[in-house]
């Protein structure tokens, strides 16, 4: 949150699973082509926020198998937890306001009387969230009876119902909404009132998302019967809520276009020849840079003289790249090694992307740019820290020059190390 000087220009706060992340989609497209229009457009002013059911660990499972970024702020277990940045700090005045009413073992007591009910598994029960399973054919009834015992026995709980078989009990004060309405209100109380939110969800528990005033919302076209039902019931008429005809992350975008909250072509669709970007801006150009080099290893561009010529005219004669493992190596000898692996890495599950950029301008026409590169092929996954120096220059195809490449392997990922060329 701290990474900004002022108000967010757009705040975005998605669910993931089957909103962000499609999970019938293997190659994960709509995903790769959201990360990279949000870290060539959006990242540096403005914040994303994932508000997910799942627990820390299931979060944590997630990202070694989807090429997601990491948001600035994730709100977990159904928006009993939040935390910041890559470290995930967790926001302790949050789990306090949530004591308020709440007592974990009336709940387990009472919800042990239900035999429809099933305890999901261990990694999901949390301080404020108790979560089960449960047939829709049993789902209402057994929501009604709970909520008058809790009474009864004076439990503030919220109960709820998602993706057909997913029966949440939260601490009242929790949610992903009231979680949401908590970050406005912390950021408001600095003068960092986001200038636009766009939520975004598929399943029941998103419906509170896009209760929040004021916020613009998407229900991406595969959305759960339970949310499409709650916004005909309650949101219908609201011109701010829209139900995408796309799915997941692709529906994002189009809601991104459809309420004109800034630009919404992603890098990953703009084809080769790129046209020079004015006025020229280091995070789109180091986006659709390290896009063509996937699209070369994957054979997803023409195999033409121009593409390597785009590299060598975009890079200094005399630059160096710093190999992650330790040798250097001139720019343009790696560009010579780079063209000869056209195709290398076709039909093998192979993506590359960039995440978790900031830029930083050291003279008027110099950037240094940092980064997080990411390889992935298939389950092998590896990362290397980033930093680029480049310079502004409007006679290049892409009005800029790198000088200076320098990586180094993120210990944690081992995977396809042998691979990195640029
Ligand atoms: C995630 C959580 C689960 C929860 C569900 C719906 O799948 O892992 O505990 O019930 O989201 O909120
Ligand atoms: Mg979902």
């Amino acid at each position: 949150m701290d990474k900004l000087k002022g108000s967010a220009r757009l705040m975005i706060v998605s669910d993931l699973d089957h909103t962000m992340v499609d999970h019938h989609d293997e190659e994960n497209l709509s995903l790769l082509r959201f990360g990279a229009l949000w870290e060539s457009v959006y990242c540096q002013d403005s914040l994303l926020v994932f508000s997910t059911g799942r627990s820390p660990t299931l979060y944590k499972e997630l990202r070694k198998e989807k090429p997601m970024l990491t948001p600035d702020i994730t709100i977990l277990s159904v928006g009993s937890e939040i935390t910041y940045g890559e470290a995930m700090v967790p926001d302790h005045g949050w789990e306090e306001y949530l004591n308020n009413k709440w007592d974990r073992n009336i709940v387990l007591e009472e919800t042990a009387k239900f035999s429809e009910l099933k305890l999901q598994v261990e990694t999901e029960q949390r301080p404020h969230k108790v979560s089960f399973l449960v047939d829709k054919k049993n789902a209402q009834g057994v929501i009604k009876s709970l909520s008058e015992k809790f009474e009864k026995r004076g439990v503030d709980a919220k109960i709820i119902y998602s993706g057909g078989q997913d029966l949440d009990i939260l601490a009242q004060g929790a949610g992903k909404g009231q979680a949401l309405a908590y970050l406005l209100k912390k950021l408001g109380s600095c003068g960092k009132t986001p200038n636009n939110t766009l939520a975004c969800g598929d399943s029941g528990n998103d419906a509170e998302l896009f209760s929040i005033p004021g916020v613009h919302g998407v229900m991406v076209s595969n959305a759960q019967e339970e949310l499409l039902q709650w916004h005909a019931e309650n949101a219908k008429d609201n011109p701010k809520i829209i139900h995408a005809t796309e799915r997941c992350a692709a529906g994002i975008i189009q809601a991104i276009g459809h309420f004109k909250l800034g630009p919404n072509v992603s890098p990953r669709d703009v084809e080769f020849p790129y046209i020079k970007e004015d006025p020229f801006k280091p995070t789109a150009a180091v986006v659709k840079f390290y896009v063509l080099y996937e699209k070369w290893r994957r054979a997803d561009v023409p195999k033409a003289d121009s593409v390597i010529e785009y590299f060598k005219n975009t890079t200094d004669a005399n630059g160096v790249i710093i190999h992650p493992s330790g040798v250097e190596l001139s720019i343009h000898s790696s560009i010579d090694e780079l063209a000869s692996c056209y195709g290398d890495k076709q039909g093998k599950k192979y993506r590359s992307w960039v995440d978790r950029l900031v830029i930083l301008q050291t003279a008027p026409d110099s950037w240094l740019v940092r980064f997080d590169l990411w390889e992935a092929e298939g389950n092998a996954w590896a990362c290397c820290f980033t930093t680029l120096a480049l310079n502004v220059k409007p006679e290049t195809p892409g009005g800029f020059v790198v000088t200076h490449i320098h990586k180094t392997w993120r210990k944690e990922y081992p995977g396809v190390e042998q691979s990195s060329k640029l």
